[in-house]
Order: structure tokens, then sequence, then C-alpha cells
């Protein structure tokens, strides 16, 4: 008995984050209502009190989405990336640059080689220096990396009313709403990661909402409210996509909250396009471990069994 506690502690101890994940299915939409409930839209409330002290951004939470590649058995939706990828490509690239993802990565979407060089070939790049010192433009090609639609930052500040488009990249993962106490315990079982997209797709849907009074003062002229925004009660983004402007040709509905679904997980995989991998991994370094404790345990008590104690 006095050798299986610890062992039982131990099984326990390794098998804790698992069965979170596996509850968290259904803890989702409790936890979801809950914090829609509690403390969630704080900072417009107190604005609409008219408190004078500066609201807290963002005004209000993200919604918890369900996403494919969400939990230990993550995967990618190919057909939701490569509608994420037509978004990009026909609304958002005209402002937001993507200059870490080549269009060689594009085959990981399901998309051969010949489909990959005809989509480089639709892009312009500079290149150069040539013989006589001057850069040129010609057709992109597989290894090419997605060229930004401004030429550099101030640039790209100048023509949006001061505010650059930051660069896609990485952006999934650069934006994560805090959660709250106790929110963010949960997390730590449930293995929630998904706070980016669930951003972004908040932040692409919300804008459509009235200001309370309170805060309609602070908006600069120029802004557009959105109380999702991250660091402000309004961004120099005006609203980018409408129903019906981007067209699909495998069915999906045509709205804005489809688009911004897409958008957010093609988001994500740039940002960070081995995270199925890593969680397959994961998943059988996990079962290793459970599985060599055990033979362990084994081993130990047939060590030590002859030794009396
Ligand atoms: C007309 C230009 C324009 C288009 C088109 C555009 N954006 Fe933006 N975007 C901006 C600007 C400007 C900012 C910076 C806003 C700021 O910081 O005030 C921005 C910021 C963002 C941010 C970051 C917000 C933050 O937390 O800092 C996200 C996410 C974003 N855009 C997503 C998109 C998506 C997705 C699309 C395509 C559906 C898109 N944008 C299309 C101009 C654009």
């Amino acid at each position: 008995m006095k050798k299986l506690l610890p062992a039982l502690l131990a099984a326990g101890l390794a098998f804790a984050p698992l069965s979170f994940a596996w509850a968290q299915d259904g803890q989702e939409t409790a936890q979801t209502a809950a914090s829609e409930e509690a403390g969630h839209d704080a900072g417009a409330e107190a604005a609409e009190e008219g408190h004078a002290e500066t609201p807290h951004y963002p005004l209000k939470h993200p919604e918890q989405l369900s996403w494919s590649f969400a939990g230990p058995f993550g995967h990618w939706d190919v057909a939701q990336l490569q509608r994420g990828l037509k978004v990009y490509k026909e609304v958002c690239s005209a402002c937001h640059g993507m200059r870490l993802v080549a269009f060689r990565n594009l085959e990981a979407l399901g998309y051969s080689e010949d489909q990959v060089k005809a989509f480089a070939a639709e892009y312009t790049v500079q290149d150069g220096p040539n013989g006589d010192g001057e850069m040129f433009d010609r057709p992109g090609i597989s290894s090419d990396y997605f060229p930004s639609p401004f030429p550099n930052h101030e640039a790209a500040a100048a023509a949006n009313n001061g505010a650059a488009p930051p660069d896609f990249s990485l952006l999934a993962k650069a934006r994560a709403v805090t959660r709250g106490f106790p929110t963010f315990v949960f997390d730590l079982g449930s293995q929630y990661q998904e706070a980016g997209p669930d951003y972004i797709h908040a932040l692409l849907t919300g804008y459509d909402q009235e200001p309370p009074p309170a805060v309609e003062s602070l908006i600069q002229p120029g802004t557009y409210y959105n109380p999702y925004f991250i660091s402000g009660p309004a961004l120099a983004m005006p609203p980018p996509i409408g129903d019906d402007q981007v067209d699909y040709p495998d069915g999906a509905p045509q709205t804005v909250d489809q688009y911004s679904r897409d958008v957010a997980a093609f988001m994500m995989w740039a940002a960070e396009p081995h995270l199925a991998e890593r969680k397959a991994t994961g998943f059988v370094v996990m079962l290793f471990l459970v599985v060599f404790a055990g033979l362990l345990f084994v081993v130990k008590r047939r060590i030590w069994s002859g030794t009396p104690h």
C-alpha cells in the first residue's frame, strides 16, 4: 500500500491534463456563458455609467469558438485554410503583408507544385540589382515570399491614417486577450491556445455595434469603434469585409462570420504551420511516458521484491 500510493499519485498527475482536455468540450459552452455574464463587459458598463476612469481594453472579450486545430487531437481543416487563403489574397493583402510565408509553403494546404507556381506567378516581386545596378520587377516564383503591399512601415502608416497594418505572419500568435481569473486556471488544464483566432474572428465581426456614450468621446477621428480591439476603443482599420464579397467555390456560407473564421484559421496556420504535427507528437510522447512509468513501477517491484523491510 505504501508503495502504491506514490505511484497512483504520479499516474494521476500524468493523466490530469489529458482528462481536463477531454472534459473541455462540455465545459466550453458553460465557461463561455459564465464569462459572458461575469465581469465581461465591465469596461463598457463602467463607461456607460459615466465613470471618469479609463476603461479596460478590450471592452468586450472574444467569444470562444470551436476550431478543428484545438485540443490534443487538433488537425487542420484544409478546405477551411484554402478558403482563408482566398480571403487573405482577395481582401486583406491589399493592406497586410505576410513576409515570413513563402509561396512554396502553400503546398501544405493541399496544392500541387504546379498550382503553387501558377499562384506565385500572379504576384509581381521586386528583384535585383541586375548588371546595371538597377532593381527590376518580375513575376513571382515558388521560393519567393508574399510581397508586402507597402514599400516600408512609414508608407503603410501614411496610407492608413497613421497606423500601419501589422504583418500577418505571426499575428494569430501575437494577439491573445488575457482571460482573467478563474478562466486562465482552467485554460492550463484544457490547453486553450486559440485566443489569437478567437480574437481575430471577434474583431472582424465586431464592427456593427454602437459605442456607449462615455466611450464615444474617446474615439479619434478616422478610426472605427470596435469593442473587441485589444488596445483602444477604435482602430484605424475600416470594416474590411462584407457578406458575399469573396466567392467560395465549395459552397461554404459567404458571410462575414464564415470569412472571419476561415481567415483566422489561415492566419493560425501561417503563424504555426507545424501545429498539427506538434500535437500528434505530443500525444505519442504522453502515451509513451504513461507506459514507461508503468514499466518502471513493475520493474522496481521486481527488483526490490526479495529485500525485506
Ligand atoms: C484598407 C486597409 C486594410 C484592409 C483591407 C484590412 N486591414 Fe486589417 N488593419 C488595417 C490597419 C490600418 C490596421 C491597424 C489598426 C490600428 O492599429 O489602429 C489593421 C489591423 C488589423 C488587425 C490587428 C488588430 C490589432 O489587434 O492590432 C487584424 C487582426 C486585422 N487588421 C485583420 C484584417 C483581416 C483579417 C483583413 C481581411 C479580411 C484585413 N485586416 C483587411 C488595415 C486594413
